[in-house]
C-alpha cells in the first residue's frame, strides 16, 4: 500500500494504456502522480477518479520543451520537487520498409520516442536534484533488445534502443546525485497501441513467446513500481526486460 510514500511521479502518456496503469499502480501505493498526455479528456477523468489530493492532470506534448516546464513548475507547485520520472508516451509509427519510410515519418517517431526523453530528463533532473533523489524510467521496448523479425520499423526500433544508450548515460552522470536511470523493455502487452497495429490484437505473436500468451498492463505496473521505489536503490543503468521470453531466441 505505501511503497511508494513520498514519491512525486510524472508519467507522459498516462491518459490509456500501461501509462494509465501504472499512474493508478502508483497512487495505490501512496504517491502522488502528475499525469500527462495529449489527450486531456480522458487524462482528467482518470485524474478525478484518482483524486486531487494524489493526482494532477497537465496536458503536455512531450516533444515541446515548453510543456516540459509548464509541467515541472505545475508539480512542484502542487506537490514538490519530483523524484520519479516515468518517459512511457510514444507511438508506433508507420510500420514501413526503410526504402518506403519517410524522412518525416523516420524524425516524427525519433521525436516523439527519443528526443522527448532527452527534454523529460534534462527539464526533470534539477527537481530531483533539489529533491535529494531520483528514479527515472525510460520505457523502451523488447524492440530495443532485439530487431524483431517481421516487424518493419527501423524508426522504432532505433529509438527504442536508443533510449538504453540515454538511460545509461544519465545513470552515470547523476548517480552522485543519487538519481538512477534505467530503462524498461516490455515485450507485447495488451493495450490500445498493439490493438490498433495488429488485426488480431497482438494475438499472432503469441507463438514467438515462451511464456505463451501476451502480458497485461498491469504486470509491467509491478516492475515500474519496484523501480520507482527506494526498493530497487541499488539498480542504476539496467535495462529490464519483461516480454515472457521473447528475446531470448
Ligand atoms: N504495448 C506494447 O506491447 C508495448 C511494448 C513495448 C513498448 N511499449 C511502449 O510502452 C509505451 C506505452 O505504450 P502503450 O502500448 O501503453 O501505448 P498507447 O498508445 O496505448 O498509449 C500511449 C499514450 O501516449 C500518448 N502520446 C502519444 N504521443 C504523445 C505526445 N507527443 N505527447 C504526449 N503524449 C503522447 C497517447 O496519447 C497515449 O495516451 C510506449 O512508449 C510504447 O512504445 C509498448
Amino acid at each position: 500500500m505505501n511503497r511508494l510514500k513520498g514519491k512525486i511521479a510524472i508519467i507522459t502518456g498516462a491518459s490509456q494504456g500501461m501509462g494509465e496503469t501504472h499512474a493508478r499502480a502508483f497512487v495505490g501505493e501512496g504517491a502522488k502522480v502528475i499525469l500527462t498526455d495529449l489527450n486531456e479528456e480522458r487524462g482528467q477523468t482518470i485524474a478525478a477518479e484518482l483524486g486531487k489530493e494524489n493526482a494532477l492532470f497537465v496536458k503536455q506534448d512531450v516533444t515541446k520543451p515548453e510543456d516540459w516546464k509548464n509541467v515541472i513548475a505545475q508539480a512542484e507547485s502542487k506537490f514538490g520537487p519530483v523524484n520519479v520520472l516515468v518517459n512511457n508516451a510514444g507511438i508506433i509509427g508507420p510500420l514501413a520498409q526503410t526504402i518506403e519510410l519517410t524522412e518525416e515519418q523516420y524524425q516524427k517517431v525519433i521525436e516523439i520516442n527519443q528526443n522527448s526523453v532527452f527534454y523529460g530528463m534534462k527539464y526533470t533532473l534539477p527537481s530531483m536534484i533539489k529533491a535529494g533523489v531520483g528514479s527515472i524510467i525510460n520505457i523502451s521496448s523488447v524492440a530495443g533488445i532485439i530487431a524483431v523479425y517481421g516487424f518493419p520499423n527501423l524508426a522504432y526500433m532505433g529509438s527504442k534502443f536508443a533510449l538504453r544508450g540515454l538511460s545509461k548515460a544519465v545513470a552515470v552522470e547523476y548517480a552522485s546525485k543519487n538519481i538512477r536511470a534505467n530503462s524498461v523493455n516490455p515485450g507485447v502487452i495488451r493495450t490500445p497501441m498493439v490493438t490498433a497495429a495488429s488485426a488480431d490484437d497482438g494475438n499472432s505473436a503469441v507463438p514467438l513467446i515462451p511464456l505463451g500468451r501476451l502480458a497485461e498492463p498491469s504486470e509491467v505496473s509491478n516492475l515500474v513500481v519496484f523501480l520507482a521505489s527506494d526498493e530497487s536503490a541499488y539498480i542504476t543503468g539496467t535495462e529490464q526486460v519483461i516480454d515472457g521470453g521473447l528475446s531470448i531466441i
